[in-house]
């Protein structure tokens, strides 16, 4: 099996084509994670197509593999595959995202997410099926003719693909990452009992699957046991499926790239960036950079910052707060209302604290590496309160590029809360209160505390590597098909 290519399949690949044929990098962790790897091994990424424009190249390429350059450097052979757009539609707006995501953010409720009727049901059938259907044909393609390869499966949008492939290739190694949390059995009730099982059927003709942390691997084996009544091994992290079958539940946190941050640090844009955001600075900046995601709290972070600038209005024009929120999944109502109720919250605090010459919250909404790069370098407190977030990288490179002894306040429902919590000021993103009080706290810690903290923070997040992150995972894949052999 050496030489041939390693299989990588996720819904979001690495570029993107808009209008006029330019060519973007995919946003969010997923790419970050998976473009290391795919430019430095031979791997082969499979993945739909979701613009017009995506659709119009994959069809130039005759639905076949090609090699997509990005302008920052970088390239990667890719095979897009466009589905039906009404069944994409279904899946990606309206399975997928809502319904998967806010179960496995534990929103159901909080985010007034739709009923289940007919359409639900039928987004799942006509539409998630039909679009994993159409990747596990491409994949099945790709490594037709090898012997026992290798697939990686990424994410929430592709939980039934690993049994279809299983049916064709008793012989594949299936490994699958999940980059989202894996919530508690209860809340999985939610979903009508048929669509349920047939998401653990498809996760379990896996041979190994992997989370951020180890909360995750063991909700995910508690599922197992109370939804589909199944022996697991929660010492040993194994579901033992009734034909005998084991699947290996593993953590494996996500690092950053620290090599490829730092070097984006260092770009011209960023540097210009950095002098239009010194001139406009006052005495403290808070940040936050996220997907404008219902997950990431975004509207309970502006409300503190309300609360704080009323207890202490020793700070009024002497601290701003900048927002670089990139929109999300617009098509889905319940995004784009939140990025409605987000303008109109910004608007109501920057009334009623703002002064002719002082804008309290600065709201970017777009995606910019660079100008959040440059932010990264210079912010007083960074703040990460995601409701629930299956990482969060942003808690990682915000640190890394550093230069101001900057304070990180972090969410302890974010997976990276797991490595970092420790020099970190821990919040209940729940807590109002909690958040502003941390605000204050950050604002007038000493310099010295300030420090040891922030490198303790550069410290564990360069410990390891994305390429760390992989040969962890590759040397499971190793030892289990030994185990599967012998
Ligand atoms: C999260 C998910 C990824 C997804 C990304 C961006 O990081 O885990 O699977 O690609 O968000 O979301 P989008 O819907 O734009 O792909």
């Amino acid at each position: 099996e050496e030489g041939a290519p390693l299989v990588l399949v996720s819904n979001r690949g690495p570029v993107t084509f808009q209008e006029g044929g330019e060519v973007k990098r995919g946003g969010g962790g997923l790419v970050t994670a998976l473009t290391g790897l795919a430019s430095h091994r031979d791997a082969i990424w499979i993945a739909s197509a979701m613009t017009e424009q995506d659709i119009a190249v994959t069809e130039e390429h005759g639905g076949r593999p090609f090699v997509a350059e990005l302008p920052d450097g970088g390239s990667y052979k890719v095979r897009l595959v466009a589905s039906d757009p009404g069944a994409y539609d279904r899946f990606y707006n309206v399975f997928a995202n809502p319904m998967l995501w806010f179960i496995q953010h534990y929103l159901w409720d909080l985010s007034n997410a739709p009923d289940i009727r007919r359409e639900e049901v039928e987004a799942f059938e006509f539409g998630y099926n039909v679009v994993n259907e159409d990747l596990a044909r491409a994949v099945l393609e790709e490594i037709e003719g090898q012997s026992e390869p290798v697939v990686m499966v990424h994410d929430y949008h592709l939980y039934t693909l690993p049994g279809l492939i299983r049916r064709e290739r008793p012989d594949v190694f299936l490994h699958h990452f999940v980059h989202i949390p894996w919530t508690q059995p209860d809340a999985w009730r939610v979903l009508p009992t048929k669509i349920r099982t047939e998401i653990y059927e498809g996760l379990l003709a896996n041979d190994i699957v992997g989370f951020h942390t180890r909360s995750y691997r063991r909700n995910f084996l508690q599922c197992c046991r109370d939804l589909m009544d199944l022996e697991v091994d929660f010492e040993r992290g194994v579901v033992h499926c009734p034909d005998g079958h084991e699947v290996w539940v593993r953590a494996y946190p996500l690092p950053i790239d620290a090599e490829q941050t730092r070097a984006v640090a260092k770009r011209p844009r960023t540097a210009e960036f950095e002098g239009e955001l010194l001139r406009r600075r006052r005495e403290h900046l808070i940040l936050r950079v996220d997907r404008a995601d219902l997950s990431k709290n975004v509207l309970r972070g502006f409300t503190a910052f309300d609360v704080f600038l009323e207890q202490h209005p020793e700070f009024r024009e002497r601290v701003t707060f900048v927002a670089q929120l990139m929109p999300s999944r617009t098509d889905v109502p319940e995004y784009a209302e939140y990025l409605e109720r987000i303008e109109a919250v910004v608007a109501v605090v920057n009334h009623r604290h703002g002064t002719p010459d002082w804008m309290p919250i600065h709201l970017k909404l777009r995606d910019d590496l660079e100008e959040a790069v440059a932010a990264y370098k210079n912010y007083d407190l960074l703040l990460v309160n995601a409701m629930f977030d299956g990482m969060n990288l942003v808690a990682k490179e915000g640190p890394l590029v550093n230069e101001r002894a900057g304070v990180s306040i972090l969410s302890e429902n974010t997976g990276a809360h797991e490595e970092l919590g420790e020099f970190a000021l821990s919040v209940n993103p729940f807590d109002i209160q909690e958040l502003a009080d941390s605000i204050h706290a950050a604002l007038t810690m000493p310099r010295e505390e300030r420090e040891r903290r922030l490198d303790g923070l550069k410290r564990i997040v360069t410990q390891r590597n994305p390429g760390d992150w992989i040969d962890d995972q590759l040397a499971d894949i190793r030892k289990k098909e030994r185990a599967n052999d012998g």
